[in-house]
């Protein structure tokens, strides 16, 4: 398809409606699929064009829309529609926030996630290269109900869209019912001629079963003034469908999904099962990278060539480098270094950054630690707020106690320290490099290099105890047939 169109002077992306069948407090379009709400897919969409204006119409809960639509995209106008409903007063009130335009307007909808830039530009050259006053996005659906019907002349050209309620009530009326069968449809997605579209809107009235201003009007009243009416059509039905309640939304986000993991497989990922795996739209994965099941990478999760994450695996912004290994684990916000391993079991919070070829194994619970290349935290543990140097060995079940009640401290550990189990470092304190510390260790004062701590008061051992106190016990059982052996 060529590209060789001009940006349009406008993208008008219709935002306004209640989406009452969502059933939401959260407005409709701030619902979300892929890590990104449904009208930041549309907005991202629409921002592709490199239009010269770029309007949302709001109105259903404005603040929260206009907030969550701003932060997205701090360079979009926002257009308030009044009390007249209707998608053809919605866009007469997005043109009205910007001026008289010339070129090509296109207006969007908030809700329909899975329009590509691709398809949305085809669109618009198709449009310019026809020389159309309107060009509709059309799609031929197995079922039309709900949908506005195309109506084309023997040239196929199109004459006029009618309405669903529209085209029903005229079967009823004229007992034909050649409209209501007709099964291309409307998607809502046009490109429009600017100055065709301001002048044909103003002659457009609510006279209809729904009492509401169409836009779909503006096609008839085009053509009346001489002007082309054409269509565009997708055979991508996904890509035109909206979302009006949480089944197509969760249909639409699975669909979303299909398409992040095929797009994906083909750059040479491998997905051991791509329907239990999601990906945000804004994680970046290597080539050679491995996903097993039940993995969601989040955010901007960013996966290194080599990598093999899961199964059973949920990362959020997280950066993990070549060849490292990630398994049964939760993490936000941490970076795992190239050759690292980490899990399973293991929950990585923010500031958590593993070295190269460093280890975080199994029951670990890491936050805002720096742990230096080679070093090894292997089992059941917590490092908080913690320095830990190059090649040094954490024994198992070794902890930062690093708040006081408090305040949080911080626990430096130099570079091949060796940890005996069990070792609790009281924050702050400080270990220098080489230095070692004995099981059960409690460190209260820093560690000098190279030396021994160790602070277990002396064994004590009371003999034959459970035999006197606990006579009749399977302990005393097994003690007296282990005494006769020896
Ligand atoms: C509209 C089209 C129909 C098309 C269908 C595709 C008209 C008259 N009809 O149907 O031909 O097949 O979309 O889905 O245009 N909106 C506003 N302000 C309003 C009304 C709607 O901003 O006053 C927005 C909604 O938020 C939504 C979009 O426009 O994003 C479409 O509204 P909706 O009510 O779903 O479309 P229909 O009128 O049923
Ligand atoms: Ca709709």
């Amino acid at each position: 398809m060529p590209l060789s169109s001009s940006s349009p002077a406008a993208v008008i992306v219709l935002a306004a409606g209640a989406g009452t069948r969502m059933k939401s407090d959260l407005p409709k379009i701030l619902h979300s699929m892929g890590g990104r709400s449904l009208v930041g897919h549309a907005l991202d969409a629409a921002t592709s064009l490199d239009p010269d204006h770029l309007v949302a119409v709001v109105r259903h809960q404005r603040e929260r829309v206009v907030d969550h639509v701003l932060e997205h995209n701090p360079q979009l106008v926002i257009a308030d529609q009044d009390d007249i409903p209707g998608t053809g007063r919605a866009v007469e009130q997005g043109l009205e926030a910007i001026g008289a335009v010339d070129g090509t307007v296109v207006v969007t909808y908030g809700d329909v996630p899975l329009l590509t830039p691709e398809t949305l530009s085809a669109l618009v050259a198709e449009h310019q290269d026809a020389k159309n006053a309107v060009t509709v996005l059309s799609a031929n659906v197995p079922d039309a109900t709900g949908y506005g019907r195309i109506v084309r002349d023997d040239n196929g050209l199109v004459t006029q869209i009618v309405e669903h309620k529209d085209a029903l009530k005229l079967a009823e009326d004229t007992g034909d019912s050649t409209i209501a069968d007709i099964t291309e449809i409307n998607s809502g997605i046009y490109a429009f001629d600017g100055a065709v579209l301001a002048r044909t809107l103003a002659q457009v009235s609510t006279d209809n079963v729904q009492g509401e201003k169409y836009l779909t009007d503006v096609l008839g009243l085009a053509r009346a003034e001489g002007g082309r009416v054409a269509t565009y059509v997708t055979e991508d039905l996904m890509e035109v469908e909206g979302v009006n309640d949480r089944t197509q939304l969760a249909a639409l986000g699975a669909e979303l999904n299909r398409r992040l993991a095929q797009r994906w497989m083909r750059a040479g990922v491998t997905i051991v099962d791509p329907t239990t795996t999601w990906i945000d739209v804004d994680v970046e994965l290597a080539q050679d990278v491995t996903i097993k099941p039940n993995t969601q990478l989040h955010g901007t999760t960013k996966i290194a060539t080599g990598a093999t994450i899961g199964p059973d695996t949920t990362l959020v912004d997280v950066v993990v480098g070549e060849a490292a290994t990630v398994r049964r684990t939760e993490g936000t916000e941490a970076v795992i270094g190239q050759g690292a391993n980490v899990g399973p079991f293991t929950y990585l919070r923010p500031g958590t950054v593993l070295g190269d070829t460093g280890k975080i194994g199994a029951f670990y619970e890491t936050k805002n630690v720096n742990i230096g290349r080679g070093a090894k935290l292997s089992h059941l543990g917590y490092a908080g707020d913690a320095d830990i140097g190059e090649n040094s060995n954490i024994g198992c079940g070794n902890i930062t106690a690093n708040y006081d009640g408090v305040n949080k401290h911080r626990t430096e550990i130099g570079a091949e320290v060796r940890t005996g189990s069990n070792t609790v470092f009281t924050a702050p304190v400080a270990i220098g490099d080489g230095a070692y510390t004995a099981a059960g260790a409690v460190i209260r004062q820093d560690v000098p290099a190279g030396a021994l701590a160790m602070n277990a008061v002396k064994q004590r051992t009371i003999e034959e105890w459970v035999l006197e106190r606990r006579p009749d016990s399977a302990a005393a059982k097994a003690a007296r047939i282990a005494n006769e052996k020896s």
